[in-house]
């Protein structure tokens, strides 16, 4: 694909206009989440310019803490953590920016000594500032926090100013969860002030995919079902259950933890109808549509023939030996929960009939990669009876992550007298069209935050039906006197047999990443 020539300065003033001055309030700030991803993606905001000036930000927890001790904590993970590497010196002056605020989240004391602090803030500046609460606690803590924030009227911005919410997910665990903590967050922010975050929409590769669909004349007319075979998305990683990470897992299991929101969310940009306009609401509107028109299972064997689950047993991941899902740190001996999932899905719109989407998502698998691989159907004669062309339908690959680019497969005659073929491939990677790195996702969806753009952040209704898809699926696994059976892969395997037949019964195969 050509290249397209940078414009610097473009990129630039747009985003210099977006970023509203403000302070980010984090509640649960001594966590994970703070230290490896909320201020790195700060702090490399502020290294391109493009943090708002006078930006402040508070990290709110329960643990005893100074604010020097705070930015001690968090300098040591914006070293490991900065993508853009760390400055002593800029460091310096946005550490400047950042306090800590000891409370309970249950203690409403706290919160109104919060407001007397960001009020401070407002007096320091000379003006009233915008107001960014992100929830970053576990889930349950959720709807304490909003009660507390409306008790000491938070929620309510300054004259002329906004307050707006980030929800971390997991948001709910299952449709009634989702809809309680809709109810909750409706009663204490608007919809339009309320940012469910999904990072896997703040992705470089997921934003291009509606400009690569909408932007280019020779793709769209090809995406429907008359020219595709079937859609593929793969999420794999190489990771187990480090850094403590299995209690939570264990409780969510593949399917909820990354299915119901990262695969849906590619899933519905991939699948959606080209939106009336670029608002938020409008691109929401065509994505909810994908979700909505799902074809739901309808019993138990439609869930066991259209859906895998599996864990994985000991085996070797990048050359390191590894232990079974059930022998990992923090996960029950008897777990029942899956590490892998494979689904195929139906989409009962015009565009997409008898199109199969097939889906899989895995830990300890032989490499990190997630991709959408749009696979075409065969011409519709065999002109050339020479070789049979191992690999050789058409495909049209978005690697998500790493190495984010597009390829284009097709087929090619090799050079020579003899009539042969071959697959051969176009490739776009973003390293060397645009040298320079794509920012983290976390930059990307802060900033839309501060910006007031909610577009690759998901609304209500999204998060409902993707819940109501997800829970018939757990329903038939765990529903009363229900358990089925649990296949297994070896660590550093592509996931299990029953995944590979799943594709198989239909003809097709999983493409080799
Ligand atoms: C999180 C999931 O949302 O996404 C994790 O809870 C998963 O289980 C992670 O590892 C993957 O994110 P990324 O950006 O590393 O692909």
């Amino acid at each position: 694909m050509p290249d397209i020539p940078e414009n610097p300065f473009l990129d630039t003033l747009i985003t210099r206009q977006r970023a509203e001055p403000c302070t980010m309030v984090i509640f649960g700030a001594t966590g994970d989440l703070t230290n490896r991803k909320l201020i790195p993606a700060l702090y490399n905001l502020a290294a391109s310019s493009d943090l708002p000036t006078q930006f402040k930000v508070v990290g709110f927890a329960r643990r005893e803490k100074s604010d020097e001790e705070f930015r001690k904590e968090l300098e040591e993970g914006n070293k490991k953590f900065s993508r853009q590497g760390h400055s002593n010196e800029l460091w310096g002056s946005f550490a400047q920016s950042i306090h800590y605020h000891r409370s309970e989240f249950t203690d409403a004391a706290g919160y109104a000594e919060l407001k007397n602090v960001l009020d401070k803030f407002d007096a320091e500046r000379g003006t009233p500032a915008n107001r960014l609460f992100y929830l970053a606690t576990a889930p349950e803590f959720f709807s304490v926090v909003l009660e507390q924030l409306a008790a000491a009227g938070l929620n309510e911005p300054p004259a002329g100013k906004w307050a707006r919410v980030v929800c971390e997910k997991p948001f709910g665990t299952d449709l009634a969860s989702a809809q309680r903590l809709n109810k909750i967050v409706g009663e204490v922010f608007h919809e339009r002030d309320t940012y469910r975050i999904d990072h896997y929409l703040g992705k470089e590769t997921a934003q291009n995919l509606m400009v690569l669909r909408f932007a280019n004349e020779i793709f769209e007319p090809l995406w429907n079902s008359r020219y595709i075979d079937n859609v593929q998305i793969t999420c794999a990683e190489n990771l187990g259950m480090e850094g403590g990470r299995g209690g939570y897992y264990d409780t969510s299991g593949a399917l909820r933890d990354m299915v119901q929101s990262h695969l849906f969310q590619l899933l519905s940009l991939v699948a959606m109808e080209p939106p009336t306009d670029l608002s938020a609401d409008s691109i929401r509107d065509e994505k909810v549509k994908v979700i909505r028109s799902l074809r739901h299972l309808t019993s138990p064997e439609d869930v066991a023939a259209n859906v895998v689950r599996a864990q994985y047993t000991a085996g070797v991941v990048d050359g390191v030996e590894r232990p079974g899902y059930r022998q990992e740190d923090r996960i029950n001996p008897q777990s029942n929960t899956e590490s892998y999932v494979a689904l195929r899905l139906k989409i009962d719109t015009w565009r997409w009939q008898g199109v199969p989407f097939y889906m899989r998502v895995g830990k300890q698998l032989p490499k990190k990669a997630t991709e959408i691989s749009l696979q075409f159907k065969q011409p519709p004669q065999n002109l050339f009876k020479t070789n049979e062309v191992q690999g050789g339908q058409n495909a049209l690959v978005i690697r998500i992550q790493p190495d984010e680019g597009i390829s284009l497969r097709m087929i090619s005659k090799q050079p020579g007298v003899m009539l042969r073929m071959q697959p051969v491939k176009m490739d776009f990677h973003y390293n060397t069209s645009f040298g320079k790195a794509s920012p983290e996702a976390y930059e990307r969806l802060l900033l839309d935050a501060m910006a007031g753009d909610a577009t690759l952040f998901a609304r209500n209704d999204e998060v409902e039906h993707a819940w109501r898809y997800i829970d018939i699926v757990e329903n038939a696994w765990h529903g009363a006197g229900k358990q089925p059976p649990m296949c297994e892969y070896p660590a550093g395997s592509w996931g299990p047999r029953e995944a590979d037949e799943l594709l198989s019964a239909d003809g097709r195969s999983w493409r080799r990443i």
